[in-house]
Protein backbone atom coordinates (compact mmCIF):
# COMPACT_ATOMS: atom_id res chain seq x y z
CA UNK A 1 0.00 0.00 0.00
CA UNK A 2 1.48 3.65 -0.82
CA UNK A 3 2.21 5.69 2.03
CA UNK A 4 0.78 8.61 -0.23
CA UNK A 5 -2.55 10.36 0.45
CA UNK A 6 -3.92 12.52 -2.26
CA UNK A 7 -6.68 14.79 -1.63
CA UNK A 8 -9.18 16.80 -3.89
CA UNK A 9 -10.44 20.03 -2.77
CA UNK A 10 -13.29 22.77 -3.51
CA UNK A 11 -13.28 26.53 -4.68
CA UNK A 12 -15.91 28.62 -2.64
CA UNK A 13 -17.55 31.51 -3.54
CA UNK A 14 -18.64 33.96 -0.69
CA UNK A 15 -22.08 35.68 -1.18
CA UNK A 16 -21.62 37.87 2.51
CA UNK A 17 -17.61 38.57 2.18
CA UNK A 18 -14.79 38.26 4.43
CA UNK A 19 -12.92 41.79 3.86
CA UNK A 20 -10.87 42.68 6.75
CA UNK A 21 -8.43 41.10 9.73
CA UNK A 22 -8.63 41.82 13.19
CA UNK A 23 -5.01 39.67 13.94
CA UNK A 24 -3.09 39.32 10.61
CA UNK A 25 -0.90 36.78 12.20
CA UNK A 26 -3.40 34.58 13.07
CA UNK A 27 -5.80 35.45 9.75
CA UNK A 28 -8.74 36.23 12.19
CA UNK A 29 -11.32 38.18 10.27
CA UNK A 30 -13.30 41.43 11.61
CA UNK A 31 -16.72 39.90 10.35
CA UNK A 32 -18.45 36.52 9.61
CA UNK A 33 -18.93 35.25 6.66
CA UNK A 34 -20.63 32.40 4.16
CA UNK A 35 -20.12 31.30 1.13
CA UNK A 36 -21.63 28.28 -1.55
CA UNK A 37 -18.75 25.69 -2.12
CA UNK A 38 -18.80 24.14 -5.66
CA UNK A 39 -18.91 21.05 -7.10
CA UNK A 40 -14.92 19.35 -7.10
CA UNK A 41 -15.96 17.61 -10.76
CA UNK A 42 -15.77 20.92 -12.31
CA UNK A 43 -13.15 23.30 -10.53
CA UNK A 44 -11.04 21.34 -7.66
CA UNK A 45 -7.21 21.58 -6.44
CA UNK A 46 -5.42 18.23 -5.96
CA UNK A 47 -2.98 17.44 -3.50
CA UNK A 48 -0.85 14.19 -2.80
CA UNK A 49 1.82 14.72 0.46
CA UNK A 50 3.86 11.56 2.06
CA UNK A 51 5.93 11.88 4.91
CA UNK A 52 9.47 9.70 4.96
CA UNK A 53 12.56 9.39 7.15
CA UNK A 54 14.36 9.54 3.58
CA UNK A 55 13.31 13.19 2.76
CA UNK A 56 15.75 16.06 3.30
CA UNK A 57 13.68 18.58 3.67
CA UNK A 58 9.88 20.20 3.59
CA UNK A 59 9.66 20.49 -0.13
CA UNK A 60 6.13 21.55 -2.31
CA UNK A 61 5.53 21.64 -5.75
CA UNK A 62 2.93 23.98 -7.11
CA UNK A 63 1.73 23.35 -11.08
CA UNK A 64 4.26 21.72 -11.88
CA UNK A 65 6.92 24.44 -10.18
CA UNK A 66 9.00 24.09 -6.98
CA UNK A 67 8.06 26.44 -4.49
CA UNK A 68 9.48 28.36 -1.04
CA UNK A 69 7.51 26.19 1.82
CA UNK A 70 6.26 29.81 2.61
CA UNK A 71 5.34 31.02 6.13
CA UNK A 72 1.66 30.30 5.38
CA UNK A 73 2.19 26.61 4.45
CA UNK A 74 4.63 26.39 7.75
CA UNK A 75 2.18 27.35 9.87
CA UNK A 76 -0.47 25.31 8.62
CA UNK A 77 1.95 21.65 8.73
CA UNK A 78 3.07 23.08 12.51
CA UNK A 79 -0.30 23.61 13.70
CA UNK A 80 -1.96 19.93 11.82
CA UNK A 81 1.45 18.35 13.79
CA UNK A 82 0.55 19.84 16.87
CA UNK A 83 -2.83 18.74 16.99
CA UNK A 84 -2.06 15.11 15.83
CA UNK A 85 -0.12 15.16 19.07
CA UNK A 86 -2.55 16.29 21.03
CA UNK A 87 -4.59 13.72 19.61
CA UNK A 88 -1.79 10.67 19.92
CA UNK A 89 -2.70 10.01 16.39
CA UNK A 90 0.66 9.19 15.07
CA UNK A 91 4.21 8.86 16.88
CA UNK A 92 6.98 10.96 17.98
CA UNK A 93 9.03 9.68 14.65
CA UNK A 94 6.27 10.09 11.89
CA UNK A 95 6.00 13.55 13.18
CA UNK A 96 9.20 14.44 12.89
CA UNK A 97 9.83 13.42 9.15
CA UNK A 98 9.64 16.00 6.87
CA UNK A 99 6.83 15.88 4.16
CA UNK A 100 6.81 16.48 0.04
CA UNK A 101 3.63 17.87 -1.70
CA UNK A 102 2.66 18.46 -4.77
CA UNK A 103 -0.11 20.51 -6.00
CA UNK A 104 -2.34 21.17 -8.69
CA UNK A 105 -5.47 23.26 -9.89
CA UNK A 106 -7.67 21.92 -12.34
CA UNK A 107 -8.66 25.49 -13.25
CA UNK A 108 -6.06 28.69 -14.57
CA UNK A 109 -4.41 29.92 -11.14
CA UNK A 110 -3.98 33.35 -12.67
CA UNK A 111 -7.73 34.04 -13.47
CA UNK A 112 -8.09 34.89 -10.00
CA UNK A 113 -11.04 32.45 -9.01
CA UNK A 114 -10.48 31.68 -5.49
CA UNK A 115 -7.70 29.25 -6.27
CA UNK A 116 -5.77 30.17 -2.85
CA UNK A 117 -9.40 28.52 -1.17
CA UNK A 118 -9.04 25.19 -2.89
CA UNK A 119 -5.56 24.69 -2.68
CA UNK A 120 -5.41 26.17 1.58
CA UNK A 121 -7.82 23.25 1.87
CA UNK A 122 -6.83 20.83 -0.06
CA UNK A 123 -3.30 21.06 1.64
CA UNK A 124 -4.58 20.85 5.14
CA UNK A 125 -7.32 18.59 4.15
CA UNK A 126 -4.24 16.19 2.86
CA UNK A 127 -2.09 16.92 6.04
CA UNK A 128 -5.38 15.43 8.23
CA UNK A 129 -5.17 12.84 6.30
CA UNK A 130 -1.61 11.82 6.48
CA UNK A 131 -1.47 12.32 10.19
CA UNK A 132 -4.75 10.70 11.16
CA UNK A 133 -6.19 14.22 12.72
CA UNK A 134 -10.13 14.09 12.84
CA UNK A 135 -11.39 16.61 14.46
CA UNK A 136 -11.79 19.74 12.68
CA UNK A 137 -9.60 21.35 10.39
CA UNK A 138 -11.04 24.79 9.08
CA UNK A 139 -9.19 26.55 11.86
CA UNK A 140 -5.45 25.64 10.43
CA UNK A 141 -6.77 26.05 6.85
CA UNK A 142 -7.92 29.35 8.12
CA UNK A 143 -3.71 29.67 8.45
CA UNK A 144 -3.34 29.28 5.33
CA UNK A 145 -5.88 31.82 3.24
CA UNK A 146 -9.13 33.00 5.52
CA UNK A 147 -11.24 31.79 2.62
CA UNK A 148 -9.97 28.64 2.76
CA UNK A 149 -11.92 27.36 6.23
CA UNK A 150 -15.22 27.31 4.14
CA UNK A 151 -13.44 25.22 1.45
CA UNK A 152 -13.46 22.52 4.59
CA UNK A 153 -17.04 21.95 4.29
CA UNK A 154 -19.45 21.36 1.45
CA UNK A 155 -22.59 22.77 0.58
CA UNK A 156 -23.20 26.19 2.23
CA UNK A 157 -21.15 27.56 5.25
CA UNK A 158 -20.41 30.28 7.76
CA UNK A 159 -16.86 31.29 8.82
CA UNK A 160 -17.52 32.65 12.28
CA UNK A 161 -15.25 35.70 13.20
CA UNK A 162 -15.19 34.20 16.84
CA UNK A 163 -14.16 36.38 19.53
CA UNK A 164 -11.02 34.85 21.24
CA UNK A 165 -7.62 36.19 21.22
CA UNK A 166 -5.95 33.03 19.66
CA UNK A 167 -8.74 32.30 17.26
CA UNK A 168 -9.71 28.70 18.35
CA UNK A 169 -13.70 29.90 17.65
CA UNK A 170 -12.84 31.37 14.59
CA UNK A 171 -14.33 28.04 12.24
CA UNK A 172 -16.16 27.16 9.83
CA UNK A 173 -19.50 25.20 10.35
CA UNK A 174 -21.62 23.79 7.48
CA UNK A 175 -25.52 25.98 6.78
CA UNK A 176 -26.73 23.12 5.26
CA UNK A 177 -25.19 20.20 3.09
CA UNK A 178 -24.77 20.25 -0.71
CA UNK A 179 -28.11 18.37 -1.30
CA UNK A 180 -30.11 20.50 0.28
CA UNK A 181 -30.82 23.19 -2.19
CA UNK A 182 -30.44 21.24 -5.68
CA UNK A 183 -31.39 23.19 -8.24
CA UNK A 184 -28.55 25.87 -7.04
CA UNK A 185 -26.36 26.68 -9.87
CA UNK A 186 -23.39 29.03 -10.18
CA UNK A 187 -22.02 30.62 -13.69
CA UNK A 188 -18.65 32.14 -13.31
CA UNK A 189 -17.72 34.25 -16.24
CA UNK A 190 -14.12 34.64 -16.62
CA UNK A 191 -13.44 38.35 -17.50
CA UNK A 192 -10.01 39.32 -19.42
CA UNK A 193 -7.09 41.23 -18.06
CA UNK A 194 -7.57 39.41 -14.49
CA UNK A 195 -3.89 40.30 -13.32
CA UNK A 196 -5.17 42.03 -9.89
CA UNK A 197 -2.97 44.98 -9.10
CA UNK A 198 -4.06 44.56 -5.29
CA UNK A 199 -4.15 41.60 -3.29
CA UNK A 200 -6.85 40.55 -1.06
CA UNK A 201 -4.35 40.20 2.01
CA UNK A 202 -3.01 44.30 1.20
CA UNK A 203 -6.25 45.31 0.00
CA UNK A 204 -8.31 44.39 3.13
CA UNK A 205 -5.39 45.48 5.64
CA UNK A 206 -5.79 49.28 3.79
CA UNK A 207 -9.67 49.36 4.27
CA UNK A 208 -9.03 48.35 7.69
CA UNK A 209 -7.00 50.73 8.56
CA UNK A 210 -8.98 53.42 6.44
CA UNK A 211 -12.67 53.14 5.54
CA UNK A 212 -14.92 54.26 7.87
CA UNK A 213 -17.54 52.74 5.86
CA UNK A 214 -15.73 49.44 6.55
CA UNK A 215 -16.94 50.00 10.18
CA UNK A 216 -20.56 50.78 9.29
CA UNK A 217 -20.55 47.14 7.19
CA UNK A 218 -18.89 45.09 10.03
CA UNK A 219 -20.63 46.08 13.18
CA UNK A 220 -24.32 47.08 11.36
CA UNK A 221 -25.00 45.51 7.71
CA UNK A 222 -23.34 41.44 8.23
CA UNK A 223 -24.97 40.58 11.55
CA UNK A 224 -27.99 41.05 10.44
CA UNK A 225 -27.21 39.96 6.77
CA UNK A 226 -25.67 36.75 7.57
CA UNK A 227 -28.80 35.77 9.75
CA UNK A 228 -30.98 36.46 6.84
CA UNK A 229 -28.91 34.87 4.00
CA UNK A 230 -28.96 31.32 6.23
CA UNK A 231 -32.17 31.80 7.08
CA UNK A 232 -32.99 32.58 3.03
CA UNK A 233 -30.84 29.25 2.20
CA UNK A 234 -32.77 27.35 4.83
CA UNK A 235 -36.29 27.96 3.64
CA UNK A 236 -34.46 28.31 0.10
CA UNK A 237 -35.78 31.72 -0.81
CA UNK A 238 -34.05 32.88 -3.95
CA UNK A 239 -34.74 36.31 -4.71
CA UNK A 240 -33.80 37.36 -0.95
CA UNK A 241 -30.50 35.44 -1.18
CA UNK A 242 -29.97 37.05 -4.18
CA UNK A 243 -30.52 40.37 -3.46
CA UNK A 244 -28.15 39.96 -0.27
CA UNK A 245 -25.63 38.31 -2.09
CA UNK A 246 -25.73 41.46 -4.54
CA UNK A 247 -25.83 44.03 -1.99
CA UNK A 248 -22.90 42.16 -0.21
CA UNK A 249 -20.94 42.59 -3.21
CA UNK A 250 -21.51 45.99 -3.82
CA UNK A 251 -20.43 46.33 -0.67
CA UNK A 252 -17.32 45.04 -0.69
CA UNK A 253 -16.42 46.96 -3.97
CA UNK A 254 -17.86 49.72 -2.51
CA UNK A 255 -15.23 49.76 0.64
CA UNK A 256 -12.73 49.28 -1.79
CA UNK A 257 -13.34 52.90 -3.45
CA UNK A 258 -13.94 53.99 0.69
CA UNK A 259 -11.02 53.05 1.36
CA UNK A 260 -7.03 55.61 1.14
CA UNK A 261 -5.97 54.91 -1.40
CA UNK A 262 -8.81 53.34 -3.41
CA UNK A 263 -8.33 50.54 -5.82
CA UNK A 264 -10.67 48.94 -7.81
CA UNK A 265 -11.30 44.76 -8.57
CA UNK A 266 -14.17 44.98 -10.97
CA UNK A 267 -13.95 47.12 -14.27
CA UNK A 268 -16.01 47.59 -17.53
CA UNK A 269 -17.45 44.66 -17.73
CA UNK A 270 -17.97 43.64 -14.57
CA UNK A 271 -20.04 46.81 -14.28
CA UNK A 272 -21.66 45.88 -17.58
CA UNK A 273 -22.28 42.26 -16.31
CA UNK A 274 -24.12 44.08 -13.30
CA UNK A 275 -26.59 46.05 -14.76
CA UNK A 276 -27.47 43.06 -17.32
CA UNK A 277 -28.62 41.08 -14.52
CA UNK A 278 -30.88 43.80 -13.17
CA UNK A 279 -32.10 44.68 -16.23
CA UNK A 280 -32.72 40.78 -16.70
CA UNK A 281 -34.13 40.76 -12.85
CA UNK A 282 -36.18 43.41 -13.85
CA UNK A 283 -38.36 42.15 -16.98
CA UNK A 284 -38.83 38.95 -15.32
CA UNK A 285 -41.03 40.96 -12.41
CA UNK A 286 -38.89 38.68 -9.64
CA UNK A 287 -34.97 38.61 -8.79
CA UNK A 288 -34.02 35.56 -10.76
CA UNK A 289 -30.17 35.84 -10.75
CA UNK A 290 -27.30 37.05 -8.40
CA UNK A 291 -23.51 38.22 -9.18
CA UNK A 292 -21.17 38.39 -6.72
CA UNK A 293 -17.58 39.98 -7.67
CA UNK A 294 -14.38 39.14 -5.31
CA UNK A 295 -10.64 40.76 -5.51
CA UNK A 296 -11.02 40.52 -9.40
CA UNK A 297 -12.62 41.13 -12.23
CA UNK A 298 -14.76 37.59 -12.46
CA UNK A 299 -18.28 37.36 -12.09
CA UNK A 300 -20.24 34.71 -9.92
CA UNK A 301 -23.75 34.68 -11.47
CA UNK A 302 -25.91 32.13 -8.78
CA UNK A 303 -29.12 31.16 -9.94
CA UNK A 304 -31.53 28.04 -10.22
CA UNK A 305 -30.81 25.73 -12.73
CA UNK A 306 -34.60 26.50 -14.86
CA UNK A 307 -32.96 30.00 -15.40
CA UNK A 308 -29.63 28.41 -16.83
CA UNK A 309 -30.09 28.04 -20.61
CA UNK A 310 -31.50 31.42 -21.04
CA UNK A 311 -28.95 33.10 -19.10
CA UNK A 312 -26.32 31.20 -21.23
CA UNK A 313 -27.96 32.43 -24.22
CA UNK A 314 -28.51 35.98 -22.82
CA UNK A 315 -24.84 36.13 -22.06
CA UNK A 316 -23.32 34.49 -25.46
CA UNK A 317 -25.15 37.02 -27.18
CA UNK A 318 -24.07 40.12 -24.89
CA UNK A 319 -20.46 39.04 -25.18
CA UNK A 320 -19.48 37.38 -28.36
CA UNK A 321 -16.83 34.81 -28.13
CA UNK A 322 -13.80 34.39 -30.89
CA UNK A 323 -14.33 30.28 -29.97
CA UNK A 324 -18.13 29.98 -29.67
CA UNK A 325 -17.60 25.89 -29.34
CA UNK A 326 -14.97 26.52 -26.78
CA UNK A 327 -16.74 29.49 -24.64
CA UNK A 328 -18.64 27.50 -21.99
CA UNK A 329 -17.09 24.52 -19.97
CA UNK A 330 -18.24 22.77 -16.92
CA UNK A 331 -21.72 21.01 -16.69
CA UNK A 332 -23.86 20.33 -19.70
CA UNK A 333 -26.50 22.80 -20.09
CA UNK A 334 -28.79 24.11 -22.66
CA UNK A 335 -29.62 26.96 -24.80
CA UNK A 336 -32.31 28.36 -24.97
CA UNK A 337 -33.88 30.86 -28.49
CA UNK A 338 -33.99 34.53 -26.50
CA UNK A 339 -37.53 36.30 -26.61
CA UNK A 340 -36.61 39.86 -28.29
CA UNK A 341 -37.80 41.31 -25.01
CA UNK A 342 -34.48 39.47 -23.64
CA UNK A 343 -33.07 40.61 -26.57
CA UNK A 344 -33.81 44.21 -26.19
CA UNK A 345 -31.88 44.75 -22.96
CA UNK A 346 -28.54 44.63 -24.48
CA UNK A 347 -26.46 45.19 -27.48
CA UNK A 348 -23.96 42.65 -28.30
CA UNK A 349 -20.33 43.73 -27.59
CA UNK A 350 -17.21 43.69 -28.59
CA UNK A 351 -15.59 39.94 -29.09
CA UNK A 352 -14.01 37.91 -26.27
CA UNK A 353 -14.38 40.69 -23.12
CA UNK A 354 -15.35 37.44 -21.48
CA UNK A 355 -12.91 35.04 -22.25
CA UNK A 356 -14.60 31.91 -21.05
CA UNK A 357 -17.64 30.93 -18.66
CA UNK A 358 -17.68 27.82 -16.08
CA UNK A 359 -21.10 26.57 -15.33
CA UNK A 360 -21.51 24.72 -11.93
CA UNK A 361 -23.20 23.79 -8.97
CA UNK A 362 -22.78 23.59 -5.38
CA UNK A 363 -21.00 20.42 -4.10
CA UNK A 364 -19.42 18.57 -1.41
CA UNK A 365 -15.99 19.30 0.39
CA UNK A 366 -12.52 17.94 0.24
CA UNK A 367 -12.06 13.85 -0.53
CA UNK A 368 -9.41 11.48 -0.77
CA UNK A 369 -8.79 10.38 -4.20
CA UNK A 370 -8.74 6.42 -4.14
CA UNK A 371 -8.19 5.22 -7.60
CA UNK A 372 -4.22 6.28 -6.96
CA UNK A 373 -4.09 8.93 -9.27
CA UNK A 374 -1.28 10.07 -6.79
CA UNK A 375 0.47 13.85 -8.22
CA UNK A 376 3.56 12.16 -6.43
CA UNK A 377 5.72 9.06 -7.76
CA UNK A 378 6.86 6.39 -5.99
CA UNK A 379 10.05 8.20 -5.07
CA UNK A 380 7.97 10.83 -3.63
CA UNK A 381 8.76 13.14 -6.59
CA UNK A 382 6.48 15.15 -8.82
CA UNK A 383 4.99 12.96 -11.39
CA UNK A 384 6.92 14.03 -14.85
C1 LIG B 1 -12.80 38.97 -1.62
O1 LIG B 1 -8.87 34.58 1.86
O2 LIG B 1 -7.68 35.47 -0.16
O3 LIG B 1 -12.50 36.62 -1.82
O4 LIG B 1 -6.93 35.65 4.31
O5 LIG B 1 -5.47 37.40 3.34
O6 LIG B 1 -5.43 35.09 2.41
P1 LIG B 1 -6.26 36.17 3.09
O7 LIG B 1 -7.39 36.60 2.06
P2 LIG B 1 -8.35 35.75 1.14
O8 LIG B 1 -9.52 36.82 0.91
C2 LIG B 1 -10.66 36.53 0.20
C3 LIG B 1 -11.48 37.77 0.04
C4 LIG B 1 -12.66 37.66 -0.87
C5 LIG B 1 -13.95 37.47 -0.08
C6 LIG B 1 -14.24 36.09 0.44
O9 LIG B 1 -13.83 35.07 -0.15
O10 LIG B 1 -14.96 36.04 1.45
Amino acid sequence: MSDIVTVIAPVNIAVIKYWGKRDEELILPLNDSVSATLDTSVMCAKTSVCARSSFAEDEIWLNKEKVSFSKRLQNCLREIKARAAAEKTVDEAFLERKIHVCSENNFPTAAGLASSAAGYACFVSALAKLYKVKSDVSSIARLGSGSACRSVYGGFVRWHAGTNPDGSDSVATQIADSKHWPEMRALILVVGDAKKTTSSTGGMSISVKTSELMKHRVQYCVPQRTEAIIDAIRKKDFPKFAEITMKDSNQFHAICQDSYPPFVYMNDTSHYIVSLIHKYNEISGEVKVAYTFDAGSNACLYLLEKEVPKIISLIKYAFPSSNPDSFLTGLASEEEVLSPEILNICEPQTKDLIKYAIYTKVGEGPSEVSDGSHLLDDNGMPKA
